[in-house]
């Protein structure tokens, strides 16, 4: 594993103003960006503490959080501490997010899992789902969703299967909840497809705006999707990849951000490493506000938002399809020895 980071307590770092010609794509002339909280900014990343930054955002005043904290599987940029410290820091991050959010915000808390001594694992999303449900009577805090996230690379287990999904828990505060379903519709399988029966026989079937993209996300989101996600994970030849040890892919967040906010609302990541939801937000139109204790994340974070502001940002192309080798290439070819396995041979 690579050598531990510092986390900073505390950023002296004052107002930070980007200067550039008003990007086509997001309209910014002057990006507003700041380490002070202020909801004129387009703008706020903090290199803190996330508990201090967040007890000073305004109650109601953020649309949408996204985020994914660490996972206390002694990443880099972990602290260390025991497990029931980790879940008491959790539960208050987790409140000052309700009390900064709006009626009808939502809050998405990605995660993947715990694990402990012997290989054993906790799947985060059941041990943090108890915290999210502790402020359904106080506050109206509702699952509605628990997405799952498919990608095809990662670590390769010798004791378990291999990991390949991890979730995200979509929580709105209170029934009357923005959804913009329609910003976020995937082309249909099969557009062409009639009704044989009933009133509309004959007609075409499907919504011309295309399919719920389901709760199974693989992304590049032109891939056919049910209750999945698939995108691309941010490995060394991702476009997107910064020296960050676990990206989000932009796309992840611009979903997430196009169904549960609208242009102009605060989209808060309290846990941003190098600021791929602040970059999502601001390429959308809304406004962002992030913090990292990590200073070089944050640094990166910050040039990363400048350059979305101003149009110069290296993005994957969404829908890209993910690179499929030739056939009959050397990287495609086994070495001799190696075995084709597969269940059929087995079984038959
Ligand atoms: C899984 S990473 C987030 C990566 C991010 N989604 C991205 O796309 O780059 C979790 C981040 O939380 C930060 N972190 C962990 N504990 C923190 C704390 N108490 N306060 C602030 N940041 C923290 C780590 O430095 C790390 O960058």
């Amino acid at each position: 594993m690579s050598k531990k980071i510092k986390p900073r307590s505390g950023d002296r770092k004052g107002k930070l103003t980007a200067r550039s010609s008003a990007s086509k794509q997001t309209g910014i002339v002057r990006l507003r960006m700041a380490a002070r909280y202020n909801h004129r900014n387009h703008v706020t990343l903090k290199c803190s503490d996330a508990l201090p930054f967040l007890r000073r955002l305004p109650p109601n005043s953020t649309q949408l959080v996204i985020t994914s904290p660490a996972y206390q599987i002694g990443k880099e940029y972990e602290r260390n501490v025991d497990w029931n410290q980790y879940l008491a820091f959790q539960a208050e991050a987790i409140s000052e997010c309700v009390r900064a959010l709006k009626p009808g915000g939502s809050i998405c808390w990605q995660v993947g899992n715990h694990v402990r001594t012997k290989g054993r694992i906790l799947p985060l999303d059941i041990a943090l789902h108890p915290l999210f449900d502790a402020h359904r009577r106080t506050d109206g805090i509702q699952l509605r969703n628990r997405i799952i996230w498919h990608f095809e690379h990662g670590l390769n287990c010798k004791r378990r299967f291999s990991g390949r999904y991890e979730t995200i828990l979509w929580y709105t505060k209170g029934d009357d909840y923005l959804f913009n379903l329609d910003d976020v519709r995937i082309p249909q399988k099969y557009p062409g497809k009639k009704a044989y029966n009933g009133q509309n026989r004959g007609k075409y079937s499907g919504n011309p705006l295309g399919k719920n993209p389901g709760d199974f996300w693989a992304f590049p989101t032109n891939e056919v999707s049910g209750d999945v996600w698939v995108f691309p994970n941010v490995k060394a030849n991702h476009a997107e990849k910064t020296g960050h040890p676990c990206q989000f892919p932009i796309e992840l967040p611009a979903r997430l951000i196009l169904a549960l906010s609208n242009p102009g609302d605060l989209v808060l990541d309290p846990f941003m490493g190098a600021g791929t939801t602040p970059v999502a937000a601001i390429l959308l139109g809304r406004r962002a506000a992030g913090v990292d204790y990590v200073k070089e994340y944050v640094a990166t974070a910050r040039k990363r938002v400048k350059a979305a502001a101003s149009g110069g940002l290296k993005i994957r192309p969404i829908g890209k399809p993910v690179y499929q080798p030739p056939e009959n290439t050397p990287l495609t070819t086994p070495p001799a020895g190696y075995v084709r396995q597969s269940l059929a041979k087995r079984l038959g």
